[in-house]
């Protein structure tokens, strides 16, 4: 297992459309694990695999900070099969550098995978659950939340994004952030 890089806006590789996963396979299950390392080192509720560069359709979540690992989902070609209600979520992402803004979402979902071990599940989610599985479905469609606000907030975030990479990055003072997804 090994934590790796994720990769930040706007990197090109978070803007292509990921490709679905033909065979569950040794490979898929160790990717699962790096990835479900990087998002506790991150720390985070969710990844998708083309944060960290790979362009395939999985993602991992776990909602639950108060039990690491109870609630742990690692998800292959998830899709959502059923929506209903709409919410305002106030989210943030692992690969947008300090930015956080309010978007609508489905309010809750049903979602079919596999998982690494080969079995097919569903998942009835409401919360931030619902959230975090629609952001990462998101980023397998090449999606990041900052491209489902309006064009002038985006360009807001563009400008401050420069400013604070002029600045020489982002502080470093994550103990007070919200895990990102
Ligand atoms: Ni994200």
């Amino acid at each position: 297992m090994a934590v790796r890089e994720i990769l930040t806006f706007p990197s090109p590789e978070l803007k292509k459309t990921a490709t679905d996963v033909t065979n569950i396979d040794g490979e898929v299950a160790a990717l699962a694990e790096d990835m479900v390392e990087t998002m506790y080192a991150a720390p985070g509720v969710g990844l998708a695999a083309p944060q960290v560069g790979v362009a395939e359709r999985m993602i991992v979540l776990d909602v639950n900070t108060e039990d690491p690992g109870k609630d742990l989902l690692k998800l292959i070609n998830p899709v959502i099969a059923e929506r209903r209600g709409n919410v305002l979520w106030e989210e943030g992402c692992l690969s947008v550098i300090d930015y956080t803004a309010e978007v609508k979402r489905s309010a809750e979902v049903l979602v079919r995978a596999w998982t690494p071990d080969q079995k097919e599940i569903e998942i009835e989610a409401d919360g931030l659950l619902a959230v975090a599985l629609q952001h990462e479905i998101d980023h397998l469609d090449g999606k990041l939340f900052i491209d489902r606000l309006s064009a002038l907030k985006r360009d807001l975030y563009k400008r401050k994004l420069k400013k604070i990479l002029r600045d020489g990055g982002p502080a470093d003072n994550n103990q007070d952030r919200k895990p990102g997804i």
